[in-house]
């Protein structure tokens, strides 16, 4: 039986020591602080947001909470982003993505300063990363190199097959996993990648990233790769009270395959969260 890798509780446990941090700053009389901000109503957005204040919350840190309606212009958007950049009292902004679609999501980032980007999005905070610069790291990548590390699985000459090149997980986390200290040799697949199989089939460590529900079948995992599944997607189910539940990118019956893997949710999901407030925190000291 594969062991479950449990985000959910190592999310749990990072949080207490961020909570200690921000109230020693807070004895200090800085309250660390988000601006999270939101446009439009998609639901999948609404609830990352509520779930990211209230953690916030939780860890004795405070958010600006931010909703604007889907027809906000990219203009306003501008002048919100510049007025929470001169703003003392706000350590980290984070704009949830997707934007609608007649705002460009590179103008919108491009506007944060970087010393206030905890999503690690802007061009000067990537660039940063890839070379390996003192900054802040990606959310999501930073709490899948967490868990790794949690459950003791060596990265260094490890085979790692990344399914997604997205800017958000697949690119960054690429990028992190050839660092020296990570020492892995990094396969990404996307949908140009011809015969996906024999690529996944070879991999240690298996993260798959393509935002395809289920993506990721039984016969693409070698026995014993570890499964890392980045995945949070909403399926129709008229079985479910909600109308829909959630799944992963990969199929469980593969995670039978695995000697480790993520369930989703309880994951990745609340990594991304545990690694979002220790920016802040970072971004506020
Ligand atoms: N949309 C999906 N994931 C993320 C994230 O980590 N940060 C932001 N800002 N938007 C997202």
């Amino acid at each position: 039986m594969a062991v479950i890798m449990n985000g959910k509780e190592l999310g749990v446990k990072i949080r207490e020591g961020i909570k200690i941090k921000s109230e020693t700053l807070r004895k200090k009389g800085i309250i660390p602080c988000l601006a999270v901000v939101l446009v439009g109503e998609d639901p999948a957005s609404l609830s990352y947001v509520n779930s990211k204040e209230k953690a916030l919350h939780e860890a004795s840190m405070e958010s600006r909470d931010i909703r604007l309606p889907a027809n906000t212009s990219e203009a306003e958007l501008l002048t919100l982003i510049t007025d929470l950049n001169k703003d003392d009292k706000i350590h980290g902004i984070l704009v949830q993505l997707p934007l609608p679609k007649h705002i460009n999501e590179e103008n919108i980032i491009s506007a944060i300063d970087p010393k206030k980007d905890v999503d690690c999005f802007h061009p000067v905070s990537v660039g940063n990363m890839v070379l390996g610069k003192k900054g802040f790291l990606p959310c999501t990548p930073h709490g899948v190199l967490m868990l790794l590390k949690e459950y003791n699985i060596p990265t260094a000459g490890a085979k790692v097959v990344v399914v997604g090149r997205s800017n958000i997980v697949g690119k960054p986390l690429a990028n992190l996993l050839i660092r020296k200290e990570y020492n892995a040799t990094v396969t990404i697949c996307h949908t140009g990648t011809k015969d996906m199989v024999s690529h996944t089939l070879q991999a240690d460590i298996l993260i798959a990233a393509a935002g395809v529900p289920e993506f990721i079948k039984p016969e693409m995992v070698k026995d014993g790769a570890v499964v890392i599944d980045v995945g949070i997607n909403r399926v129709n189910d008229t079985a479910a009270k909600k109308g829909y539940r959630l799944c992963g990118d990969v199929d469980p019956a593969a995670a039978e395959k695995a000697s480790f893997f993520t369930p989703v949710p309880g994951g990745v999901g609340p990594m991304t969260i545990a690694m979002l407030l220790q920016n802040v925190v970072e971004a506020a000291g």
